[in-house]
């Protein structure tokens, strides 16, 4: 069931508790269906960073190949921050007078520990891999970091969309302003009218279109994620969980501010379920995790759900991996 929901779809986000999992079913899945001959980017938004452990090589900022047709990006949230504040420092310099440069470092850098700064600058990268995805990848998986902070992510795109346009409507404003005095001469208007009446590179009206050049690519950005996340047909929401009695009341409340944020949940993923053949002890515990699933399937009947037995070994390395796509095949 989950290869198949991975077969048609571009975007696959695998969330959940921490230790659930996660990392380990969303590289099968893109193992699989790389080896399925599809274009495979998987991309880790866990602060936690676990993908190259599990493949036992370093991975980076940039794509990375971790086998044919699969490559994978680590995306540091404190690196994304530093990136981004430099980017933006870079065009407001650009785009402001010269004497406010000093103004432009001072913003910045009460923006570093800005409540949101990491959610938004992480979600400006996602935006910017999903937006570029169609060029080399067919599909994107995202290993993404423990459930609260996933669902304020998945809420995310539809703020930043909400204030990047109230940005540009005051920019609108001001630039209406900027104009009007600029025609009563009482900006660098009167310079630009001396050198013959044309914006000249970094006058005033340049700035104004440099800067709602900016705040538009933005908002396209964002839109274009949130359409995307909101798609089923593109996209799919994976909750990876143990059968346990707090990993499951978790996945009820995340599935429901899931939902909230306009994110459906395409299936449940139930790792590391006890065998019933392997001792009294775990037959124990199987019947404990049977009590906790119960409770699941009462609170969310028609999400589909698939289980993944308790290994004896780590999975570790891309034959392992292969091997617990296997078992993801056969879990339907
Ligand atoms: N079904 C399983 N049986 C045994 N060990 C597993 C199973 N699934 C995952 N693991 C192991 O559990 C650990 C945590 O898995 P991981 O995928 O990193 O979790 P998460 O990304 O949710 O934090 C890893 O060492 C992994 O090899
Ligand atoms: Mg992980």
């Amino acid at each position: 069931m989950l290869l198949t929901l991975a077969a048609g779809r571009r975007m696959l986000f695998f969330g959940g508790k921490g230790g659930v999992g996660k990392t380990t079913v969303a590289s099968a899945v893109a193992l699989a269906q790389a080896r399925a001959g599809r274009r495979v980017l998987l991309v880790s938004t866990d602060p936690a960073h676990s993908l190259g452990h599990l493949w036992q090589r370093a991975i980076g900022p940039e794509p990375r190949a971790l086998a044919d047709n699969l490559q994978a990006v680590e995306i540091d949230p404190a690196a994304t921050v530093d990136a981004h504040l430099r980017q933006v420092g870079d065009s407001l310099r650009r785009l402001m007078p010269p004497h406010l440069a000093g103004e432009v470092d001072r913003h910045l850098a009460l923006s570093r520990d800005a409540p949101g700064m990491h959610e938004a600058a992480l979600l400006e990268r996602v935006a910017t891999l999903v937006h570029d995805a169609p060029h080399d990848h067919d599909l994107l998986v995202f290993d993404t970091a423990p459930s609260g902070h996933t669902a304020r992510l998945m809420a995310l795109p539809e703020m930043m969309a909400a204030w990047t346009d109230g940005l540009l409507r005051r920019q609108e404003r001001s630039a209406r302003f900027g104009a009007a005095l600029r025609n009563l001469g009482g900006d660098d208007g009167v310079a630009e009218r001396a050198i013959g009446g044309v914006a000249a590179p970094g006058t005033a009206g340049d700035r104004d279109q440099a800067i709602r050049a900016v705040l538009e690519r933005r908002r396209h950005l964002f839109a274009h994620l949130r359409e995307a996340m909101a798609d089923p047909q593109a996209t799919a929401f994976v909750v990876v969980l143990a059968a346990e009695r707090l990993p499951v009341l978790e996945t009820i409340e995340f599935q429901a501010s899931l939902e909230a944020a306009g994110v459906h949940v395409a299936a449940l993923v139930v790792n590391r379920r006890s065998p019933a053949d392997a001792g009294g002890f775990l037959a124990g515990r199987r019947a404990q995790e049977q009590v906790h699933l119960d409770t699941l399937d009462a609170a969310l009947p028609s999400i589909p759900r698939v289980e993944l037995p308790l290994l004896a070994e780590d999975v570790v390395g891309e034959a392992a991996l292969a091997r617990f796509a296997a078992l993801l095949e056969g879990a339907g």
